[in-house]
């Protein structure tokens, strides 16, 4: 994976998941099974600008952060590790939080389609969308989603501005993505993903807990993570409340993940308030 030093990860556990928990062998089988440059080229939109935080960072301590294809061919194998107590458990509890039947479903910052994959076997007659800014993460997410036969379409766009028709889908979920980003960046992809739900369309967010965070601050040093210690000190509740959703709600999800869940169109915080009043204001041109 080629980790850096500086976090818990790089310096300890590292050398036991790469050594002895990785199967280095198929990682190179696969590495070599695809055609990076063709694969790359054809799934990047050329209109996209990466951001300079996305560009900069060294997510996980991979120095060009999700930009290459190490990134890409090592997020699996390092994701069942970091994701305890099992990592197909933890992303089932977003996916019985959800409460409606949903058609159309987003996933926004897919990676390599995990989760999207859950969602679409979970909901098969619904149209699906994972939608990332790394064509590397995509890459893999499409090799995926073909071998299992799923048919999902996969998006290269950022989340804050995914260029999608307004009030066009019935889901959004947005899994691991909000901690590794400033945030009011993040706060920006919840107000995208507001303007993207139809009226009484649900929002599902698995990420780190921010309160054990909080109190657990070397939780955050495990992983090269350069914007979880700022997410840890935000609210999702107060972010889905301020972009507009209601029936805001967290759950502890195994202490150190959260699933947190809002609705467009329904309000609980002010009861005085119109149940509808903000839908006007998100009126927009089709972009998609
Ligand atoms: C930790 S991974 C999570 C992947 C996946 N959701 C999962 O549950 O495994 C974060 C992903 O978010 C993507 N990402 C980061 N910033 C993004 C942005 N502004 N817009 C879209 N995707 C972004 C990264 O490329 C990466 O694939």
């Amino acid at each position: 994976m080629g980790a850096r030093n500086e976090s818990l990860y790089g310096r300890f556990l590292a050398p036991v998941v790469e050594n002895f928990l990785i199967n280095k062998e198929s990682l190179r089988q696969l590495d070599h099974q695809i055609d990076w440059e063709t694969n790359v080229h054809r799934l990047t939109n050329p209109q996209v600008i990466y951001p300079h935080y996305y560009e900069r960072s060294a997510f996980h301590g991979i120095e060009k952060g999700y930009l290459c294809k190490e990134a890409a061919l090592s997020y699996d194998p390092i994701a069942q590790y970091a994701l305890p107590p099992n990592e197909t458990w933890v992303r089932q509890g977003l996916i019985e939080a959800i409460q409606g039947f949903p058609e159309r479903i987003l996933d926004l910052g897919c990676g390599t389609g995990t989760l999207t994959m859950m969602l679409k076997n979970a909901f098969l007659g619904a149209e699906v969308v994972g939608l990332d800014l790394s064509p590397y993460m995509l890459t893999i997410a499409e090799l995926k989603s073909e071998t299992e036969c799923y048919n999902i379409h996969w998006r290269h766009a950022k989340a804050e501005a995914t260029g999608l028709q307004s009030e066009s889908f019935d889901l959004i979920t947005i899994g691991l993505l909000l901690h590794e980003m400033p945030p009011g960046i993040a706060e920006s992809v919840l107000t995208e993903a507001y303007r993207l739900l139809r009226v009484g369309g649900e929002i599902l967010i698995l990420d780190g807990n921010q309160k054990v965070l909080r109190q657990a601050p070397l939780l955050a040093d495990i992983f090269e993570e350069p914007f979880i210690r700022d997410y840890a000190q935000c609210s999702l509740d107060a972010w889905l409340g301020a972009a507009g959703f209601g029936a805001v709600q967290s759950l502890d999800h195994w202490l150190v993940h959260q699933i947190t869940r809002g609705v467009k169109g329904v309000r609980s915080q002010n009861p005085e308030e119109p149940l509808f009043a903000d839908i006007e204001a998100i009126e927009e041109p089709c972009m998609g």
